[in-house]
């Protein structure tokens, strides 16, 4: 097996076969040896620089109804919130002076923010922090759409595709939903300019081996700036509450092929993961990772933007959990740095 790590590491490539071997013979050993190289690999290309996003949670109204999904319109447990354009210009300016020098809007897909509010949005912050990035993350949206937030000054999209096999798309989500349309918005963000981010949950119901061989050749393929992964972890709430969440283990692999596939991916340790094990965002590091994205959402609404069960960090300050976000990743010998953390192809 490490021969094929080996290739991987030179070759930046393997078969469909060879992902699954690697995949499915995994041992401890084998993965600190795929550790060991994926961290070499981050190193040469990030040193040892971790880049940081405020994470500004602003909706989480809903009109999908993803099987997984905390917010999901039919919880009709969860309750609802949104964000006033000032209370987002509050979390900027909170952000800012911590050395946050790129923001996340994150919502559900929620209609209320119609295209003409977002894009005020968006050149209201780009206008107050011209050496910012601003990141979107709220789902499905048009081509036009798309261009018109680009236009306004967007950078950056995360639309994570969730599964790259069709049959298991099918199984995640409500028949209104499909892949087909989920890749083709990834394809329109990349031929509109956008830094794109797409993704999926490791250990998500019904994944199989050949699911996860598919997303790594679709991401191949694809070849974005970022790549968000996460354990999935049940949201009692949802039609899969009694389902088992993912491993760190398993996530943690795939961390590091991901790393060997796309040396110079942004590759965050997701909030998932250090949900699922206290020291999750720190391993996520040591597997190549080289993000995190801080909370910067008021801490009033935080525990209503709950996609998952027992997600950390919803009763702290942006401040503290940026210091706490410091110490962790300087207890394993990196460092927050404050910019704007671009892809290498974009310097
Ligand atoms: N467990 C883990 N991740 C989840 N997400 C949504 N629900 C869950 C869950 N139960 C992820 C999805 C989505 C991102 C914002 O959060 O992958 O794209
Ligand atoms: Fe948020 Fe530790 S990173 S509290």
């Amino acid at each position: 097996m490490k021969q094929l790590v080996d290739k991987l590491f030179e070759t930046n490539n393997l078969s469909s076969a060879e992902y699954k071997e690697l995949i499915d013979n995994r041992t401890p050993e084998l993965s600190e040896y795929l550790f060991e190289k994926a961290r070499a690999v981050r190193i040469q290309n990030y040193r040892h620089d971790v880049y940081i996003r405020g994470l500004i949670e602003f909706t989480n109204y809903c009109k999908n109804d993803c099987y997984y999904c905390g917010i999901r319109k039919s919880n009709r447990k969860a309750e609802r919130y949104r964000l006033t354009k000032e209370q987002i210009l509050e979390c900027c300016s909170v952000g800012y002076d911590l050395g946050f020098r790129t923001f996340v809007l994150q919502g559900g897909e929620d209609g209320y923010f119609t295209d003409e509010k977002i894009i005020d949005i968006i050149s209201s912050i780009k206008a107050k922090y011209p050496d910012c990035a601003v990141t979107l993350s709220i789902g499905e949206r048009s081509y036009e759409s798309y261009k018109a937030f680009f236009d306004a000054g967007a950078d950056r999209y995360l639309l994570r595709h969730e599964t790259a096999n069709a049959e298991h798309y099918g199984k995640l989500h409500p028949r209104s939903l499909s892949l087909g349309n989920r890749k083709q918005c990834l394809y329109n963000l990349k031929e509109i300019g956008y830094q794109v981010g797409c993704g999926f949950m490791v250990g998500s119901p019904f994944q199989t081996t050949d699911c996860l061989v598919e997303d790594l050749l679709f991401i191949k393929q694809l070849n974005p700036h970022m790549v968000g992964i996460g354990p999935f972890i049940p949201h009692h709430d949802t039609p899969f509450g009694d389902k088992k969440a993912g491993t760190v283990e398993l996530t943690l692999f795939l961390l590091g092929i991901i790393r060997l596939m796309l040396p110079d991916v942004l590759l965050p340790a997701t909030t998932a993961l250090g949900t699922i094990h206290p020291k999750g965002r720190e391993l996520g590091i040591l597997a190549g990772a080289n993000v995190v994205m801080p909370n910067l959402s008021p801490k009033s609404v935080r525990h209503k933007y709950m996609l998952y069960d027992n997600k950390i960090c919803t009763g702290d300050e942006a401040a503290e959990c940026l210091y706490c976000m410091k110490r962790r990743m300087e207890s394993i010998g990196y460092r927050i740095t404050i910019s704007r953390g671009d892809h290498k192809s974009i310097r």
